[in-house]
């Protein structure tokens, strides 16, 4: 019998880009801080990780990014306000947000060297245990979380787990592609991976999503990872020498629900929308506001 695969406790969250593509709302809030309704984007992906059963929050942080330190922390002057004002259910809601003492870490990645690097700068707070990894802007948005999905796979079949979905054939050069054993399964074997393919070399249309779950073996090699890609250290390059070099499997797993880049503008109106449009509060006003614009 195999052994059962080790638990899934922690994951990281890589929050240190700088946000250009927002400027100038990100000047001096931190783009992981938009709000999607009434939650920071980073508060969303939080929650997918705490209903997949992650316990350890680790943010990679970078300059200007203090508040997302302040968001995840008790804040005693407005609990006390809310408190006096017997406002208690805003203030439940509030204090059942913040991670437990100690349960939540922020290192930070001093220079912007690529995702690979962000990644590494966790090793000492991650240890030698499998972790995942969620990337903040890529909101994925189903009925059953995407990493609740992933650690079910994982428990299933050890190794390492990467969430993909199809996209356009002409934007696979943006993203991490993975050629797969099994086309149409809902977890298969990873044949190849390669990140950002240059335009029609791409093995197939299906794009790393930007959720992980890895092996502890990866620090070693993002430790000593060349540049690739856009001249930055790339998780990809990464994962594809594991792969090669030491057995580990990478299972794909197909995520089928709707995913939101809210990097960039479109994306993120467009999980606004979304996302209100399952607010009973907010659905009905919404749709007769946008009819009207319209
Ligand atoms: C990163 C990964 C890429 C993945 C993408 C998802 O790229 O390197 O493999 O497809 O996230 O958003 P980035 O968006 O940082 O260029």
């Amino acid at each position: 019998m195999t052994a059962k695969p080790r638990p899934i406790r922690k994951a990281v969250f890589p929050v240190a880009g700088l946000g250009t593509r927002f400027l100038p709302a990100t000047k001096a809030v931190p783009k992981e801080m938009l709000t999607i309704v009434d939650r920071p984007v980073i508060q969303h992906v939080v929650d997918e990780a705490k209903a997949a059963g992650i316990e350890h929050f680790i943010f990679v942080t970078g300059r200007n990014k203090g508040v997302i330190e302040d968001h995840f922390d008790t804040a005693y002057e407005l609990e006390r306000t809310l408190a006096d004002r017997g406002k208690r259910s805003e203030l439940e809601a509030l204090q059942r947000e913040v991670p437990g003492a100690g349960q939540a870490s922020f290192t930070r990645q001093q220079a912007p060297l690529g995702l690979g690097h962000a990644v590494w700068c966790a090793r000492d707070i991650v240890g030698d245990e499998p972790f995942a990894l969620l990337l903040p802007d890529m909101l994925h948005h189903a009925d059953r979380p995407c990493l609740a999905e992933m650690i079910e796979a994982y428990n299933q079949h050890g190794g390492n787990h990467i969430a993909v979905a199809p996209v356009p054939e002409d934007q696979t050069h943006q993203y991490g592609i993975v050629g797969v054993a099994a086309r149409d399964a809902k977890v298969s074997r990873i044949t190849s991976m390669v990140e950002k393919p240059p335009r029609g070399t791409a093995p197939s249309n299906l794009h790393i999503t930007g959720r992980y779950i890895l092996q502890p073996e990866i620090f070693d090699l993002l430790a000593t990872q060349q540049r690739g890609a856009g001249g930055e250290i790339q998780l990809t390059d990464s994962m594809i020498t594991m792969a090669k070099n030491s057995g580990q499997p990478f299972h794909a797993v197909r995520f089928d629900g709707a995913i939101y880049d809210c990097g960039s503008k479109i994306g993120f109106l467009m999980a606004n929308v979304a996302y209100a449009m399952e607010r009973p509060d907010l659905a009905p006003l919404l749709k007769a506001g946008i009819k009207k614009l319209m």
